[in-house]
């Protein structure tokens, strides 16, 4: 086994940082935001992830203070669509650094849809798309309490957008939309191919504690 202490990292063996090629998949928070002014903003964030299942909530990290995370703070509001493999060339053009008021929507010929509950609009060409609104903002500090210039921006998902095609019997089907996934360097990941795995019984629900959660809560 090969160990170091990331910032100890043989730079012979590893030219390029190993820890963006070590959590993976990760997936994609396309984010589209809008500031108070109106200005539209959308852009690919793959420190993302759904981090509680009941209340819904998501969170993405911007390395730096962005446009995305501005706007989010500044309005309370974004949405985040899905970034399929239909939709990768597109995905990448959003991460251009426009000037601020330049929408990544226009850049990328990307059609906006309309939200109901938020201001920012989606994807129109996303199978699927949340409405978040912004519960918490994190300061991300490091193991000295500096803080490091990230940010993290958690929002409760207040409502959800399905094409008809990609729900089967009930449930929305993975490979039906083929999301994509970032994986280290330039490469990408996409889901073509899914298996299931029964949870061992633990007196809960099939679909663990947060459903129950729900069920109790009577939604
Ligand atoms: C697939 C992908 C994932 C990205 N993930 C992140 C991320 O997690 N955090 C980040 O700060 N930038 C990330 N970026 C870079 C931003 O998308 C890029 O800096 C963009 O210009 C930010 O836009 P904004 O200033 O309009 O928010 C990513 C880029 C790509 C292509």
């Amino acid at each position: 086994m090969i160990f170091f202490e990331p910032h100890k990292r043989d730079r012979q063996l590893f030219p390029h940082d190993v820890f963006k090629g070590l959590v993976i998949p990760r997936p994609i928070g396309w984010v589209s935001t809008m500031s108070r002014a109106g200005e539209l903003n959308l852009a690919p964030y793959s420190y993302f992830n759904g981090m509680s299942s009941w209340p819904q909530i998501v969170a993405f990290a911007s390395e730096s203070p962005k446009d995305s995370c501005s706007f989010a703070i500044e309005t309370g509001e974004f949405t985040w669509s899905m970034a399929t493999w239909d939709l990768r060339e597109q995905m990448n053009l959003t991460s251009a650094g426009l000037p601020r008021g330049e929408s990544e929507f226009a850049h990328a010929g990307l059609a906006t849809a309309p939200s109901r509950m938020v201001k920012p609009p989606r994807v129109a060409a996303s199978p699927a798309a949340l409405e978040c609104k912004v519960t918490q903002v994190l300061e991300l500090k490091d193991i000295e309490g500096k803080a490091t210039g990230g940010v993290v921006v958690f929002g409760q998902v207040v409502g959800i957008h399905l094409e008809e095609r990609i729900v089967k019997d009930g449930k929305v089907d993975a490979v039906a939309m083929k999301p994509i996934a970032r994986c280290g360097y330039h490469d990408y990941a996409v889901v073509e191919r899914v298996f299931s795995l029964a949870r061992p019984e633990s007196g809960g629900s099939a679909f663990g504690g947060p459903e129950s959660k729900q069920k109790r809560a009577g939604r």
